[in-house]
């Protein structure tokens, strides 16, 4: 067997790798001497904790524990040497959160030094994956199913929509003519509807490097034009942002479709509100992916809710809750964010609905990034 320096490749810092390999690992991670103090921290602990490796390094991790006393218990069993490693449901206080439970496992890494590694994962990680991996299969799905859908509605529409012209110009009168411009009229309608529902895949993308507080500032100014200035639009952006590669005409699309539906929701409600929040994530899965930064989008309305029977189906196409919806909007907007490789998902109850926007930033890199629920 070689040593461990023959697996690294020649040139490579053990050390280096080593914490490349730590940083990669959507575990929360953290090194701890012999008195609890962190010695290090992997890039899923900072995103998860809120604070950066630099604010963390040599402080006691017991400030992130609520039960202190509980946590010393088990410390001191690791140091007897009684345990190697224990796993446990353990209450922390995060950032922005308050307090919540984590998987937590303790191993004891032996040797004079004492040294122990805390592993935290958030009890419905799992979860959280596999219904983003279904979210994306059924996507995918979705798409194949109308594209095909699509295409068999708008081919003979065109022939329809030619005969009932050819009619037309044979019909002697006038008033019989008026049965076949509603023809026309409806077929024109039905085609614009099947246009609607094969964008974006049918369009081709043409992405750049955009500043997104531009585009969110923009649609913005749309919703204020189109309905007036009673609710009220805040903003609350992180502005070391760097830019987003992305079709700039199609993100907009993906935010009025979302800021709409917010803005059409708090119609007669009291104090109506909107809230755009950017932020950025760290070492994030967006549909099988990992990326070290991801943007965030947040937008957030305090309307009645999305209704109960169609919650869970918000982004299949033709669902709708609302009388003259056509309920494609956020299947559109899905699928604009799929084809930038991000995810979008959704929270809502009465009185808080929130769609966050989720898509990788591939061009920038930040020292230490905030977070969504600051
Ligand atoms: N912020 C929100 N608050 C409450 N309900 C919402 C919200 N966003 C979406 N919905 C619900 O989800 C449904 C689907 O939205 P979607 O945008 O896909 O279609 P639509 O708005 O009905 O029609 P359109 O295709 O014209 O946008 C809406 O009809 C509405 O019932
Ligand atoms: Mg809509």
């Amino acid at each position: 067997m070689g040593s461990s320096q023959d697996f690294f490749f020649s040139g490579e810092q053990p050390a280096r790798v080593a914490e490349d390999l730590v940083d990669c690992l959507s575990t929360a991670l953290l090194y701890l001497d012999s008195k609890g103090k962190i010695l290090f921290l992997n890039s899923a602990s900072e995103t998860l904790l809120g604070y950066s490796k630099t604010q963390l390094a040599g402080t006691s991790v017991k400030r992130f524990v609520v039960d202190k006393a509980l946590f010393d218990d088990i410390f001191f069993e690791f140091k007897a040497g009684q345990s190697s490693s224990k796993r446990m449901q353990l209450c922390w206080i995060i950032l922005g959160r308050g307090t919540v439970e984590l998987d937590t496992t303790l191993t004891h890494i032996g040797g004079e030094m004492s040294h122990c590694v805390i592993e935290l994962v958030e009890r419905n990680q799992g979860l959280q994956i596999s219904r983003e991996e279904w979210q994306a299969d059924m996507a995918a799905a979705n798409q194949a199913l109308l594209r095909n859908l699509g295409h068999e509605v708008k081919n003979p529409l065109g022939g329809i929509r030619g005969a009932a012209q050819l009619l037309g110009a044979e019909l002697p009168e006038t008033s019989l003519r008026e049965y076949t411009q509603v023809i026309i009229k409806e077929a024109d309608r039905l085609k614009a509807l099947v246009d609607r529902i094969l964008f974006p895949t049918e369009t081709k993308t043409l992405k750049t490097p955009v500043n997104i507080h531009e585009l969110t500032d923009r649609v913005k100014k749309l919703i204020v034009s189109e309905f007036g200035g009673g609710t009220a639009i805040k903003v609350d952006y992180d502005v070391s942002i760097p830019e987003v590669i992305c079709d700039s005409t199609q993100i907009v699309q993906v935010l009025l479709n979302i800021l709409r539906n917010a803005a059409q929701a708090l119609k007669n409600r009291k104090n109506p509100q909107i809230i755009i929040k950017t932020r950025i994530a760290r070492q994030i899965t967006l549909r099988r992916k990992r990326y070290p930064l991801a943007l965030q989008v947040a937008i957030k309305d305090n309307g009645p809710g999305i209704p109960e029977d169609i919650k869970s189906q918000v982004f299949y196409p033709l669902v709708s809750g609302t009388c003259n919806g056509h309920g494609i909007g956020l299947t559109v907007a899905q699928k604009i964010v799929h084809a930038h490789g991000g995810l979008i998902d959704c929270v809502s109850r009465p009185g808080l609905t929130q769609f966050v926007i989720n898509l990788p930033l591939t061009n920038g890199k930040l020292k230490y990034a905030s977070r969504l629920d600051s």
